[in-house]
């Protein structure tokens, strides 16, 4: 464990047990990312991952968080300097596709929640040894799906997960009925040249599932 860590598991749990789905967002116009996150907060999704694929991303960041409810974070944060500049920006949370120790140490220096990704046991064993017990299991369905996140629980118990990639909202009731799987991600809320209308609805249908 980083002798100088800040970080609390509780938070990150918290911010998983917010909505049953986190929307992953990836924002090419930032002058648009206010009105989306009013479209997803008001159908009820409040917890809002914003990818750091564009160049538009930090700014929608910045915009997003103005919008009471919301809890913005950044994924696709691969490395320290993007962790730091997605802080800089007011991100709550920090989610990776994947985790890597000079990551890991930046996360758990920094005391926000994270989010790092796993596809298998030794990725989570990574996870254990830096006291991190929830993750993001990535890509959910080509890395197995349910039966591998199933297979995985079994020596590696304590963890919690988030799983993302493949799911859609015909799947991810499957998901969340595990006890293991606290929330999951997906991009299908908000496809490329969605409306706000579009996206309200989908917020609203992917709020009504249990979490
Ligand atoms: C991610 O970045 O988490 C994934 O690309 C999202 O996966 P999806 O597009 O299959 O939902």
């Amino acid at each position: 464990m980083n002798d100088t860590t800040n970080f609390d598991p509780l938070e990150i749990q918290r911010v998983m047990k917010s909505a049953p789905v986190i929307p992953v967002l990836v924002v090419k116009d930032a002058g648009k990312a206010r009105e989306q996150a009013e479209a997803l907060v008001d159908g009820g999704l409040k917890v809002l991952e914003v990818t750091l694929r564009t160049d538009a991303a930090l700014e929608a960041i910045k915009r997003m968080n103005l919008v009471p409810g919301a809890i913005v974070g950044a994924g696709t944060v691969v490395n320290a300097r993007q962790l730091e500049e997605a802080q800089g920006a007011g991100s709550e949370f920090i989610v990776s596709p994947g985790l890597t120790p000079a990551l890991g140490d930046a996360a758990l220096t920094s005391g926000l929640p994270f989010l790092p990704g796993i596809a298998n046991a030794g990725d989570i064993m990574l996870g254990l040894d830096m006291g991190l017990t929830h993750f993001k299991f990535f890509p959910a369905m080509a890395a197995g799906g349910i039966p591998a996140l199933k297979a995985l629980s079994g020596p590696f118990g304590q963890a919690k997960f988030c799983p993302t990639g493949g799911i859609t909202l015909e799947t991810a009731p499957e998901w969340l009925a595990l006890p293991q799987v606290l929330c999951v991600g997906g991009s299908w809320i908000v496809p490329d040249g969605a409306s706000l209308e579009e996206i309200n609805a989908n917020a609203r249908h992917a709020a009504a599932l249990a979490g």
